[in-house]
Parts: structure tokens; C-alpha cells; sequence
């Protein structure tokens, strides 16, 4: 059997709280994420979502359990995987086409001219190909997103780790941008992790929604693969009936966490079964 592209096998994650008191964020969570797979990670706010996408980048040690990228124990940053977050972290002094070959020019120092051939093809395939001159500060939040996703995916990588990336722009726009990352990404062996807030996102994107409970000591408290056909229309998707099946079934999993998030610390045992009335 080929390894899981990406797995968490009884992952915790402590940080230290407020007065010398260990915080649990996540409490043993164990997920499988099989290559190719487009998998959204759906829970309340502040409920861990981040901190798992962090340990499977390597950019938090998990404080118990083992993050295995590919069947290989994770130590220290994730070299097959990208990262995209909400906050597109573009050097503000570089040019776009500077920006988005960056990456590749710290992986393959010396590609020279190879790299920037490379680079403006990605920013032809992102539709930013007359914009390669200009300065991040020069760009819609939309085309900056776009840098963002060509500066991730011209380096190759495996994996693509993505935090909320596209909740800071208004709904057509994003609408637009989630319409590219499945073009980017159908017909590629890559593997996505996707978090999201939005119920609607996660399941008009994915092949399987995660939900994960409330803090502290989040768990996984529901799996549900999506049977949408693929390739999908997004504007017209959240409209067909068999969605609206899937976001009534998920949503009963996930308002019970987000009405829990709202009432603060729950008084059952961390980690413990859900109980149900
Ligand atoms: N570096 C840190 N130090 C202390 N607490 C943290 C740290 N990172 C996250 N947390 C806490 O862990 C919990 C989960 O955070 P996070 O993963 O960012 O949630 P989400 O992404 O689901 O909104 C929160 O209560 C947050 O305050
Ligand atoms: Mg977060």
C-alpha cells in the first residue's frame, strides 16, 4: 500500500497558557490524507485548525504523536509542501515576477535564466503575465492572491498547505480564486490540505470535510467525503440539491462545535466521548 501523502497519527499540541498553565490546543488527533486528495479542515474559531496545518508543515513540533509525510517520520520544515496563508507574504520591495520566482531561487540557486522563463509562465497561467514589472503594492487583493499561488506552486511541491487563504476577499472574488486553485490543481497528483472557516468553501472545494471539534483539546469529530462530480461549476455547485444534503449533514456536526466555541471551556473530560442528548 502507498503511504499516506500526509498523516497525523495521535497528534497533540500544548503551548504554555496564561500563568505558568499548559494550554492543550489539540488533543490526539489522527488523520490519514492520501495522495492526490483535495481535504478541508472545517471547526469553530480558535479551534486548532491552524496549529494541525502548522505540525504537518513543520513549522510546530507536535508535543506527542508523529506527523509522517509520505510514510516518513516529519523532523523539522516540510520540504515537500507549500504553505498559503490568509496574510500573502510578498516582498514588497521586489518586483511580481521577483516575488514569484523567489522560492525557486533559494530551492535551485544558479538556475538563472531557466527560473525567470519559469517564472513567467506561472504568471501566464495566473493571468498576471502584463503585471510582472510591477510592485505587490500595484495589485488587487485578487492578483496578489495570485502571486501567492504561483509563488507556491512553481517550486513543485507535493503538497500544498493552505491556511483560510482566500477569507480576506470579497465573495466573487474568491469565488474566482478557489475557481483556479481546482483548475491548478485537477489533473495533478497533489495533494491539498485546505482550512477553512466556511462550510460552503470546504465542500464546493474538496473530496472530504474534516470537522474538527472546539477547543481546548480539539479532536476530529466528523469525516464526510464529498460525491460532488468534479470538474465542478462553483458558481452553480452550492445550489444543487446533493450539496445542500452534504452542508445539512456537516453542519450538524459543526453548529454543535461552534455553539460550544461560543459558550467557552466545555465541563466534559478532555479528550473524552461527545455526549450526546
Ligand atoms: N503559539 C501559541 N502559543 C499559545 N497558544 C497558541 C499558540 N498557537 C495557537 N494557540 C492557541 O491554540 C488554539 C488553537 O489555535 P489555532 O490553531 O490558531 O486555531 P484556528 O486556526 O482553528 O482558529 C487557540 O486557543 C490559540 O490561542
Ligand atoms: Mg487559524
Amino acid at each position: 500500500m502507498t503511504p499516506a501523502a500526509v498523516s497525523l497519527e495521535a497528534v497533540t499540541a500544548r503551548f504554555a497558557g496564561a500563568g505558568g498553565k499548559e494550554y492543550t490546543a489539540v488533543d490526539g488527533v489522527t488523520l490519514h490524507i492520501a495522495e492526490g486528495a483535495f481535504v478541508s479542515i472545517v471547526g469553530p474559531s480558535g479551534c486548532g485548525k491552524s496549529t494541525l496545518l502548522n505540525m504537518a508543515a513543520g513549522l510546530l513540533p507536535p508535543s506527542g504523536g508523529t506527523v509522517r509525510i509520505f510514510g516518513d517520520a516529519l523532523r523539522g520544515i516540510n520540504r515537500r509542501a507549500t504553505c498559503m496563508f490568509q496574510q500573502e507574504a510578498l516582498l514588497p520591495w521586489k518586483t511580481v515576477l521577483d516575488n514569484v520566482t523567489l522560492g525557486l531561487k533559494l530551492r535551485q540557486p544558479g538556475a538563472g535564466k531557466r527560473t525567470e522563463e519559469l517564472g513567467r509562465e506561472w504568471l501566464k497561467r495566473v493571468g498576471l503575465e502584463d503585471f510582472g514589472d510591477r510592485f505587490p503594492y500595484q495589485l488587487s487583493g485578487g492578483m496578489r492572491k495570485r502571486v501567492a499561488m504561483a509563488q507556491n506552486w512553481i517550486v513543485g511541491p507535493d503538497i500544498l498547505l493552505m491556511d483560510e487563504p482566500f477569507s480576506a476577499l470579497d465573495i466573487h472574488t474568491r469565488q474566482r480564486m478557489e475557481g483556479e486553485i481546482l483548475s491548478l490543481w485537477s489533473g495533478t497528483n497533489k495533494t491539498v490540505l485546505f482550512v477553512t472557516h466556511d462550510l460552503e468553501e470546504a465542500i464546493a472545494l474538496s473530496d472530504e470535510v474534516l470537522v474538527l471539534s472546539a477547543g481546548p483539546a480539539s479532536r476530529l469529530v466528523g469525516r464526510y467525503p464529498v460525491d460532488l462530480p468534479r470538474p465542478r461549476n462553483l458558481i452553480d455547485i452550492r445550489t444543487e440539491p446533493r450539496f445542500a444534503d452534504l452542508y445539512r449533514a456537516i453542519w450538524t456536526d459543526l453548529r454543535e462545535e461552534v455553539l460550544r466555541s461560543y459558550a467557552g471551556p466545555p465541563s466534559r473530560p478532555a479528550g473524552g466521548p461527545r455526549q450526546r442528548p
